[in-house]
């Protein structure tokens, strides 16, 4: 790959056929970066060779690419090991020695999620969850092995490219006629489209190396975030009922409390991401089928 002018990026996306690369992958390109998406056919992150061979040629990587199923990591975690640690360490290894940056995905569920005030940065992690372990260590990894990184933690994401929450809460608004949403778990509903713009944004601003939080401004509950849903399509928000973590009863803990502070982007003097509410409006207002 020839190298890219004018301060444009040569950027490898991995996870590529994933529901953040499907909004990160234009946003890059519409601030002028030559982006190279790669879906897992295309470049296995659990593959240190292929890692070498793909991240050759570019300026940066972020990696998308993650075993996002949280309930299958509690009897298969050196699966998702595999891929959320061992993956990460293999790109964090392959950027190193390109000479690339790299920038981590990470979440919200490597903390306890016991706390009541949003989590700084520098909050010690203390993963609950397989998931959250893997997730974890991807940190550790990345950070021990490429110093010219990122690691964003993220939370409760939804947006055009994939499968979650805020479709499945249409969905069952026209299949039922009433429904029971946890009501006990706090968290930053946030769209694919504003994480992709704080990643073209981060990695413009002068370098600002080490942990972010890229959730949206703003919390509710699950049970909130359906009833925003049900309000904005101008249903009847009682509809959803509340019901409790336990009474669910999914085989991972799911963090109480997920709200994560932005502390370390208002240091740097980057704008996190907006209020919660006015960009699920957005989305819903976005798409007919949204
Ligand atoms: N979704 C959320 O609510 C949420 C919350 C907090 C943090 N995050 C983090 O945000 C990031 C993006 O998540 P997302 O919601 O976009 O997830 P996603 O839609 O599940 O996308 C993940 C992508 O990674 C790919 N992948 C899995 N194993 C791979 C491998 N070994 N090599 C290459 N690619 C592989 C998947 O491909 P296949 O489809 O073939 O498996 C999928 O395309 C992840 O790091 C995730 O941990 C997500």
């Amino acid at each position: 790959m020839s190298p890219a002018t004018n301060g444009a990026l040569r950027v490898l996306v991995t996870g590529g056929g994933g529901m953040l690369a499907h909004d990160l992958v234009p946003a890059l390109r519409a601030a002028g970066h030559v982006v190279t998406p790669l879906d897992r056919g295309d470049l296995d992150i659990t593959d240190a060779a292929e890692c070498l061979a793909g991240v050759e040629g570019h300026d940066l990587v972020v990696n998308c690419a993650a075993w996002t199923a949280v309930d299958a990591a509690e009897t298969d975690e050196a699966g998702a090991f595999a891929v959320n640690a061992v993956g990460a360490a293999n790109l964090a290894r392959a950027a190193s020695r390109a000479g690339a940056r790299l920038l981590q995905i990470s979440t919200d569920y490597v903390f306890d999620g016991n706390a009541t005030e949003p989590y700084p940065v520098d909050h010690p992690i203390a993963p609950r969850s397989a998931y959250g372990r893997t997730k974890a260590a991807g940190e550790w990894a990345v950070q021990a092995l490429c110093p010219q990184s990122w690691i964003i933690r993220t939370a409760w994401l939804y947006g055009a490219g994939g499968g979650n929450f805020v479709t499945t809460m249409l969905r069952l608004a026209a299949e039922r006629d009433t429904l029971t949403v946890v009501d006990d778990q706090v968290g930053q509903p946030t769209w694919t489209v504003d994480l992709a713009d704080l990643i073209v944004r981060l990695v413009a601003a002068p370098a600002a190396y080490g942990v972010h939080h890229g959730a949206a401004c703003g919390q509710t509950t699950w049970r909130g975030l359906a009833q925003a849903v049900f309000e904005e399509r101008g249903l009847d928000p009682e509809r959803v009922q509340p019901t409790t973590s336990a009474a669910l009863g999914l085989p991972a803990p799911r963090p109480s409390w997920s709200v994560l502070s932005h502390d370390s982007l208002e240091r740097a003097g980057i704008t996190p991401i907006g209020d919660w509410r006015a960009s699920l409006n957005a989305y819903l207002a976005g798409s007919a089928t949204a």
